[in-house]
């Protein structure tokens, strides 16, 4: 394993729903370490951007709608195989197969307002820190 950088997004429902300090706990329990963090409403051209490999799915215009509807908490996160640590700290995509005591488990109830974002690899981590705090 070796020390990475993740960019770990708390969605809008689950600012809306006042979960930001319980997420935040796990990520900390856990041992990593938070080096940045900001609350923040995405632009139209971020959101787009950061879902661009969904562009044309039939639920792409819905996530970038549910994605600007409210304030989310991004983070820049950092620890040994961060990027697949917190793929595992949040659970499956769609949080009614996400295992109890993931994040996504615990917190969430439908795939489209599913509470968090991860990176999915080191390359997506790197393009997503640059384009969601440079
Ligand atoms: P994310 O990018 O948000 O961290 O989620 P993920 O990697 O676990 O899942 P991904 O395949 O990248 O999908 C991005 C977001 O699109 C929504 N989605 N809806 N209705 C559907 O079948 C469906 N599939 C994906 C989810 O909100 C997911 O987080
Ligand atoms: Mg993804």
């Amino acid at each position: 394993m070796t020390l990475e950088q993740t960019f770990l997004m708390i969605k809008p429902d689950a600012v809306a729903a006042g979960k930001i300090g319980r997420i935040i706990s796990r990520l900390e329990d856990t041992g990593l370490k938070i080096e940045r963090m900001e609350l923040a409403q995405l632009t139209f051209e971020q959101a787009a951007a950061n879902y661009a490999e969904h562009k044309g799915k039939p639920f792409y215009d819905s996530l970038i709608a549910y994605i600007v509807s409210g304030p989310v908490v991004k983070m820049v996160v950092s620890g040994e195989g961060a990027v697949a640590a917190c793929r595992k700290l949040m659970g499956a995509t769609d949080p009614a197969e996400a295992a109890p005591g993931t994040i996504r488990g615990d917190f969430g109830l439908t795939v489209d307002a599913n509470v968090m974002h991860g990176s999915d690899s080191s390359a997506s981590a790197e393009r997503e820190i640059a384009l969601f705090f440079e």
